[in-house]
């Protein structure tokens, strides 16, 4: 009988101790929970690359396509576009009153319209945000309304 007892008591302090640590697994998973929702956080950049997104499907789509690679002699690329990356303060101004006369993007000659589309200086900032971070473009450099405001209309 003693043995016995001695046998339960054994067990029931092993079951204890499983218990304790299915405790502290559950801890450590409560902690991981808000860490990992603080990185899904939307950032200034993130969020005006998500309005500018539906402004480039709805307007700019058309002529410089889905995959932002234009039609070649036609409507210039965006996707990894040297224009984009070293002429910020044109690409600025041609979103925002529109753009003609010749230019040239990657090697290619343009000579064509991009008419105004009468977009708000914050419209102007988002779709660019978005043009300079989708495709293989990765320019973190964000475009901010301010920025877009300064750009005036050459004479
Ligand atoms: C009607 C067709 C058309 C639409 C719509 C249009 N574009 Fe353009 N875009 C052009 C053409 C044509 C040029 C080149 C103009 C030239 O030859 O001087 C151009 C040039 C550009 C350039 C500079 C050149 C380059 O390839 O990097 C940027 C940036 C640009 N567009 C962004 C946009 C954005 C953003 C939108 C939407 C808000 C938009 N475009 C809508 C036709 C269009």
């Amino acid at each position: 009988m003693r043995k016995l007892l001695f046998v339960f008591g054994l067990a029931a302090a092993m079951v204890a101790c499983k218990s304790d640590k299915k405790e502290k697994d559950s801890e450590e998973e409560s902690y991981v929970i808000p860490s990992s929702e603080k990185s899904s956080e939307k950032t200034p950049l993130t969020a005006s690359v998500e309005r500018g997104k539906k402004i480039y499907n709805e307007l700019c789509v058309t002529c410089h396509l889905p995959n932002g690679k234009g039609i070649a002699g036609t409507y210039p690329p965006l996707d990894g576009s040297n224009w984009l990356t070293e002429k910020r303060e044109e690409s600025i101004r041609g979103v925002k009153y529109g753009m003609q006369g010749p230019i040239e993007v990657n090697g290619e000659k343009y000579d064509n319209i991009m008419t105004p589309m009468g977009l708000s200086d914050q419209e102007v900032a988002d779709a660019m945000n978005y043009v300079m971070n989708s495709w293989s473009n990765n320019i973190k450099d964000m475009v901010t309304v301010e920025e877009v405001a300064a750009v005036q209309e050459k004479e």
